[in-house]
């Protein structure tokens, strides 16, 4: 893909901070290794060197106000979900954007928007942390899995890549295009958990709800014993059956 612009690290620190030093759109920094790879919630990113893709995409939506920035998250997560499809995995996205095959989580997204003095977005800052040939894992993050681990074998980072960045930059397309139902169907489609009761903690505690819908806004909704309830990010955590 040649508007795609690959730079090719050994050793970074975390590849979300050196792909921020670059101007030009669609500039993509990955790394074998990252010292400090960072995850949400202040978490580290655990990779081991040489065995998965861990790379950041830079991207300047500047179409996109800040209130519609849930749409970047929707790209992303699809595009990860369409290339695993190309490899023989199902995944899913549990919201916000985790990538998940089964209850396992496979891939996580950082995304870091800068944003304009009117509202818009200036430039996005898209991190991806993709298993794919690691089998061990120490860290204590829960449940991860892999390619690999789920496939029985080693799979091509380079083909997978290649996926990646189409699928990505045909999304991206339709979102530039204004295409923002379809997105968000197909989003709906491939959500984690969505129309099963399932248990979740928020700040009153732990409880059996069912997840209806996701809103424009990246809101969840969710009901629980009737009542609808929306969350933000970092609201509500999705516990483990
Ligand atoms: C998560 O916690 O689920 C998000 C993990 C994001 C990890 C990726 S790896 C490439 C990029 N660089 C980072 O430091 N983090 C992201």
């Amino acid at each position: 893909m040649n508007e795609i612009k690959t730079l090719y690290f050994e050793s970074t620190t975390s590849t979300n901070d050196v792909v921020r030093d670059y101007d030009r759109p669609w500039t993509v920094a990955i790394s074998e290794e990252q010292s400090r790879g960072r995850g949400q919630r202040g978490n580290s990113w655990e990779s081991e060197k040489g065995m998965n893709l861990t790379l950041s995409l830079l991207i300047k939506p500047q179409f996109l106000h800040i209130q519609d920035q849930f749409y970047i998250s929707e790209v992303v997560s699809l595009g990860v979900v369409e290339a695993l499809r190309s490899v023989g995995l199902t995944a899913r996205i549990k919201w916000p954007n985790d990538i998940y095959v089964e209850d396992r989580k496979i891939c996580g997204i950082l995304i870091e928007n800068d944003i304009s003095g009117g509202g818009y977005i200036k430039r996005s800052v898209v991190g991806i942390g993709l298993n794919v040939n690691q089998r061990v894992f120490v860290s204590d993050a829960p449940n991860p899995t892999s390619c690999a681990l789920e496939l029985g074998g080693d799979i091509s980072r380079k083909d997978l890549l290649a996926a990646l960045y189409d699928s990505i930059y045909s999304l991206y397309g339709a979102l530039e295009a204004g295409d923002r139902a379809t997105l968000e169907s197909r989003y709906k489609s491939v959500l984690y958990r969505k129309g099963t009761p399932a248990r979740y903690s928020d700040k009153d505690g732990e409880f059996t709800g069912t997840i209806l819908d996701v809103l424009p806004t990246g809101e969840l909704i969710v009901d629980r014993s009737g009542t609808q309830q929306s969350y933000l990010f970092k609201e509500i955590t999705f516990l483990l059956p």
